[in-house]
């Protein structure tokens, strides 16, 4: 197979899935920039549902509502210089979809077959071009499920709560306490993963990497020599 620097020059469908916190994002981002492919995250999908039902005072277990939401509103990811915007309506919400009620509410929503199905449709024409790397919680499983290459990225609970806090704090956001983001982390795993509906799980052919003890460097390092196998 011909390859670049390394890596093979077929472009891929790569799925990286795991719980909050395990360093999905960074891992995503630094493996498609190194590859030159779309990086698509699907948590801000569910991250801008959660806003417009908070905006239009819809809660989590209304699922008419949510129906009727999802028919009405329109999503979008638009690459950036400052990195990934996240659009509601014609409107860049990026900023807000990262609050701690906003985290919760997206895991409530996220539960909900209606949410599913109408993101269901809008992640799989995101990456309607090959040569993407999409992050969330059942790429592997359910939206992607021939994707060529497929990971469950994890790390020890109290590491993945640190690293948020670390990251709310240099956000310069009115970071709550370690505690409470560990308490939400915990509470947001246990919904993820008790669904009935495209629960958190790796999927069977998924390679699985725990990145307690791994830099972010090494993680890409290891998902960058399985890729160019392929
Ligand atoms: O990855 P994140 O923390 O931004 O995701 C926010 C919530 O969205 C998460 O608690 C579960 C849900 N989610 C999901 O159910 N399926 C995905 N593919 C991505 C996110």
């Amino acid at each position: 197979m011909a390859s670049v620097h390394g890596q093979s020059s077929k472009r891929l469908i790569i799925t990286i899935d795991g719980p909050s916190g395990a360093g999905k994002t960074s891992a995503s981002k630094l493996l498609a920039q190194k590859l030159g492919y779309r990086y698509i995250d699907t948590g801000a999908l569910y991250r801008a549902v959660a806003v417009a039902a908070h905006a239009e005072g819809i809660a989590a277990d209304d699922e008419k509502g949510l129906d009727a939401l999802c028919r009405r509103i329109s999503i979008d990811l638009q690459s950036s210089q400052a990195g990934l915007r996240v659009i509601l309506n014609g409107r860049d919400i990026t900023a807000e979809i990262r609050a701690p009620h906003i985290s919760m509410l997206a895991s409530a929503v996220s539960a909900k077959p209606v949410v599913r199905t109408f993101l269901l449709s809008l992640q799989r024409s995101l990456a309607n071009q090959k040569g993407v790397v999409a992050e969330g919680r059942d790429m592997g499983t359910v939206v992607f499920p021939h994707a060529e290459a497929k990971f469950f990225l994890d790390a020890d609970p109290h590491l993945r709560a640190q690293r948020r806090y670390e990251e709310l704090k240099v956000q310069g956001k009115d970071a709550p306490n370690l505690e409470s983001i560990e308490k939400d982390m915990i509470q947001r795993d246990r919904n993820d993963s008790t669904r009935s509906v495209a629960p958190l799980e790796p999927a069977a052919d998924a390679v699985r990497i725990d990145s307690t003890t791994l830099s972010l460097e090494q993680v890409v390092e290891c998902m960058l020599n399985h890729v160019a196998r392929i």
